[in-house]
């Protein structure tokens, strides 16, 4: 991911980028996906992009069907997502202006038929879904437990939105539940007007259900 004059980026392949602008054009070869945040959460936070690399490796590895992108925001996720070839894309956002957002946002790139975005919680959705991303902030996260098992139930998970020293209670209920992290990243974050001790990690996990290839659990030493 990349900040600079020319706004936020993220290259999703060689060919696909990931925009909140237009300029400079896109080279010959390359397709931009416009992401435009209005009043909804801006794709450039550390979270966001940490889903956006959990969703390459699960995509690296065979295609998906379905992908339900729960918090979808200005739909990043969701746009990623359809614009790498998931069958069915499903973005669920409690705030109007996100669902707005993410609808625009689909139209102006050419992927209304793509997405189909809903209002509300994620309550009625029918499951499961092969992969659920959620960059949910911490208290939501804790919330939702039981339903985001319910949603990936045999599936994947990618979570984010929450601190290392958040992990704990969280990675203990879905420990509970049979889900094991799989993959974890970190990206450092220091506030460059406080000190270096309230620096922290965002954290970002894939979870699967049951124990992972190698027969056990990463360790998060926390
Ligand atoms: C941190 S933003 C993430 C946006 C986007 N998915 C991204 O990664 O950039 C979280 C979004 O979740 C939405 N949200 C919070 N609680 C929710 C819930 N229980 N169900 C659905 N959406 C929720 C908020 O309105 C907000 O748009």
């Amino acid at each position: 991911m990349e900040k600079s004059p020319s706004g936020w980026s993220y290259r999703l392949s060689p060919r696909l980028l990931l925009r909140t602008r237009p300029r400079p054009r896109a080279e010959a070869g390359e397709q931009i996906i416009l992401v435009e945040s209005g009043e909804a959460f801006p794709p450039g936070h550390p979270s966001t992009r940490l889903c956006l690399d959990l969703l390459l490796e699960v995509l690296g590895g065979g295609s998906l069907a379905s992908l339900l992108d729960v918090g979808c925001g200005a739909g990043v996720l969701s746009l990623a997502a359809a614009a790498l070839g998931v069958d069915r894309v499903l973005g669920v956002d409690l705030a109007s202006r996100a669902v707005r957002t993410t609808r625009e946002n689909a139209r102006r790139n050419g992927l209304t038929g793509a997405i189909r975005v809903v209002q509300g919680s994620s309550d009625c959705l029918k499951a499961p879904f092969d992969l659920v991303a959620a960059n949910l902030p911490w208290e939501v996260q804790l919330d939702q437990v039981p339903e985001l098992h319910r949603l990936a139930a045999g599936g994947r998970l990618i979570l984010a939105g929450f601190r290392d020293n958040q992990e704990g209670p969280l990675l203990e209920r879905y420990q509970r539940l049979g889900w094991s992290v799989k993959r974890r990243l970190v990206k450092y974050f220091q506030h460059p007007e406080l000190p270096p001790h309230l620096s922290f990690n965002w954290v970002a996990w894939l979870l699967t259900e049951g124990l992972n290839l190698n027969g056990k659990s990463i360790n998060l030493k926390i």
